[in-house]
């Protein structure tokens, strides 16, 4: 991996999410996490006794402070000292979402100080050389809308296109690339399927309807900010997983493979193929399916539990660009690794997959590490650590750039 060299204009970025990080949110997920963090603390061990680092979670898990996102890591204030850090990495680019709920806390009336506040955010970066990338919908919204029924209804998809058409109005100048919506299959399976997540439903009838929804929320957007500025790349984060046989040539796992990759992988964007200038995926999982159950090997395991197999970006990137023949940018991918014993490997086991994929023509222009900071990692709370940055949060939230980080700000140097 230290033979081949990256173009100048690669984008080297790590990513983030409002909610995530900045602090001081109100929005149905805020909402939501107050009435159930005593009960998470309470089911914890059941939960999540299984982890390989239960012992040493434990505490954390079973407090219910761990699942209330509060003052976040207070990125709202910080952000400028984030960006001087990310900078600090050698990365140029930095996908943020926009909080809706700030910009239009009640319905129809802009707040004018949150909107003054995302200008100013996005000017800093790019004072910093960092290339915004930013990301419309990130599964928060505003409690009003969430009251309306949220994406369920598809009267209710104005709403999302009038926040595009303001956010188009107002920082379209600052701009190349947009995200419209992270990970419409992941917000859908979880909200409305297995109900771990707001709005806690158990509907397939459900999810068809928010994902049916999402994708004309998609296709609006799409043509809102192509009439603004026609030379606006715009995409969204897809969730991909690379899916594979568990038993190669197996009748019933190959078919399971293939229904699993339609379904996870490809319904959405194929529907939106024709509103997207580049495809943009998140890649954390490689699964293994045996007659339509997932069943993966036991190791290696993240602190989440997930089943690692980074280099199983290399297939995926094959995959993505034979369908699509379209500039591709991993817009999310990392690893809960607090004690940064496997996130290196993870970085060069994915700097490898991109390099052998672009040596055989695929056209990848761009890298975002999962994420920046580490943050709140939504049902889960604090406990998981997905940051190249470290942030002690019971210490005035003291930033520390972590040993994985530095590699990879060392590497970005030689490399680029
Ligand atoms: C989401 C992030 C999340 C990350 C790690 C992605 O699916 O977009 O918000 O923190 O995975 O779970």
């Amino acid at each position: 991996m230290d033979k081949a060299d990256f173009p100048k204009e690669f984008y080297w970025g790590a990513s983030t999410a409002s909610y995530q990080v900045e602090g001081g949110a109100h929005n149905q997920w805020t909402v939501w996490e107050l009435a159930h963090a005593a009960e998470f603390a309470k089911t914890a061990e059941k939960r999540l006794g299984w982890l390989p680092n239960w012992e040493h979670i434990k505490k954390r898990a079973e407090d219910p402070n761990n699942y209330v996102s509060g003052k976040g890591v207070d990125h709202f204030n910080r952000y400028d000292e984030d960006f001087g850090i990310a900078k600090s990495l050698n990365l140029n680019a930095f996908r943020f979402g926009i909080e809706w709920s700030r910009l239009e806390p009640e319905e129809g009336q802009w707040n004018q100080e949150a909107i003054e506040h995302y200008r100013r955010y996005i000017k800093a970066m790019k004072k910093r050389g960092l290339e915004p990338f930013l990301n419309i919908w990130h599964w928060t919204v505003p409690t009003w809308f969430d009251a309306k029924g949220g994406f369920k209804k598809h009267q209710n998809i104005k709403y999302f296109t009038r926040l595009v058409g303001k956010i188009a109005e107002e920082y379209v100048d600052d701009l190349t690339y947009v995200i419209t919506l992270n990970e419409p299959n992941v917000f859908t399976s979880f909200g409305y399927v297995t109900g771990e997540w707001p709005p806690q439903e158990h509907s397939y009838w459900s999810l068809i309807r928010v994902y049916i929804n999402l994708v004309s929320a998609h296709r609006q957007a799409y043509k809102i900010l192509k009439a603004t500025k026609p030379s606006l790349q715009i995409g969204v984060a897809a969730q991909l997983a690379n899916i594979q046989a568990k038993r190669p040539h197996d009748v019933l796992d190959e078919l399971s493979t293939k229904v699993m990759r339609y379904l996870w992988n490809w319904w959405f964007l194929r529907r939106i193929r024709k509103q997207q200038d580049f495809v943009g995926f998140n890649y954390y999982f490689t699964d293994y399916y045996k007659t339509f159950k997932r069943e993966n090997p036991h190791v290696p395991l993240s602190d989440l539990g997930w089943y690692m197999e980074p280099e199983g970006l290399y297939p995926l990137l094959l995959r993505v660009w034979a369908r699509y023949k379209k500039p591709i940018f991993i817009t999310e991918n990392g690893v809960a690794d607090e004690q940064d014993q496997y996130r290196q490997w993870w970085l060069q086991e994915s700097i490898i997959a991109l390099q052998r994929a672009m040596s055989e023509g695929v056209d990848v222009r761009g890298y975002f590490h999962w994420s920046l900071l580490d943050n709140f990692e939504w049902a889960y709370g604090w406990w998981p650590k997905f940051g190249l940055v470290e942030v002690d949060r019971a210490h005035g939230m003291k930033r520390t750039v972590r040993p994985s980080g530095k590699w990879f700000a060392d590497y970005i140097k030689k490399h680029s």
